[in-house]
């Protein structure tokens, strides 16, 4: 196996090869997508609603996005690990920004960094970026920008909404970053931005005509099941197969079948 590198993103795209990118949290599901051969794995703050059970992004902190992010690298052979930068630890002014993204890369181990936003925050990229550190940019439906949407529904369907956000994409390849999240946009728009770029758009809602598609592991499993966007393509019943795993382990415990004579000392 290769490394994969954002320069290895780039000329997927240039190739014409989509690219596959998904969430993990944690040591033993990131060496499963890591082994599976996935191209990129991202460590979300959609770990705040997927790991801690809260209803929006915002709660997570910069301290535990990096141990979810730390435990993914100790799994990692091949992927390319991009890490958000939680809600609160970037948006207050460029320092912020660059010492939270530094925290990350020092603490985590992790080889990029993900921020929402288009122009508002240009000059925390531009910075981060004067680091060395790569930036993948999140245009869209901006999750940690819920409260001022009021709405998950999709983005960008009006002209005035469609403009800015083109003009946020470009920015954010001028700016420098290597790749950008197109999330629950319709997919004409998602495609006119994938060909103006030269650098790789990924979707999440945002049709087939980018340049690769990012999921939420355990919503593509199957083991969240409140969750039912348009989007979302389940690839197991996950939650109907560890149920019925546990009731059959109660089971085997209180009619004393588990453990046999093979399975103890
Ligand atoms: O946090 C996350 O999982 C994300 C993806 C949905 C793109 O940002
Ligand atoms: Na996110």
């Amino acid at each position: 196996y290769k490394r994969i590198t954002t320069k290895t993103l780039v000329d997927m795209k240039k190739r014409g090869e989509k690219i596959s990118m998904l969430t993990a949290y944690d040591y033993t599901m990131a060496k499963i997508v890591d082994g599976s051969g996935i191209d990129v794995i991202l460590v979300g703050d959609s770990a705040s609603n997927v790991m801690a059970g809260h209803e929006t992004t915002l709660p997570i902190t910069l301290d535990q996005m990096i141990y979810h992010a730390t435990s993914v690298v100790r799994a990692i052979e091949r992927s390319l690990v991009v890490v958000d930068i939680p809600f609160g630890s970037y948006q207050s002014d460029p320092k912020e920004a660059l010492r939270s993204a530094i925290r990350i890369m020092k603490e985590s181990g992790g080889h990029a960094v993900k921020l929402e936003g288009g122009k508002e925050i240009k000059e925390s990229v531009k910075r981060i970026l004067n680091a060395g550190i790569p930036v993948m940019g999140h245009l869209g439906l901006t999750p940690q920008s819920i409260y001022k949407f009021g709405t998950y529904t999709v983005r960008a369907k009006e002209e005035e909404e469609a403009e800015t956000l083109k003009a946020d994409a470009l920015l954010l390849e001028k700016a420098g970053c290597f790749a950008i999240v197109l999330e629950k946009v319709p997919a004409a728009l998602a495609e006119e931005v994938a060909k103006s770029l030269t650098i790789p758009i990924i979707g999440i809602g945002a049709g087939n005509g980018v340049d690769g598609q990012v999921l939420v592991t355990h919503d593509m499993l199957g083991m969240t099941y409140e969750f039912n966007p348009r989007f979302l393509r389940r690839y197991l019943d996950m939650y109907a197969e560890m149920t019925n795993a546990f009731k059959q382990y109660i089971d085997d415990v209180k009619s004393s079948d588990f453990p046999n004579d093979k399975e103890q000392y």
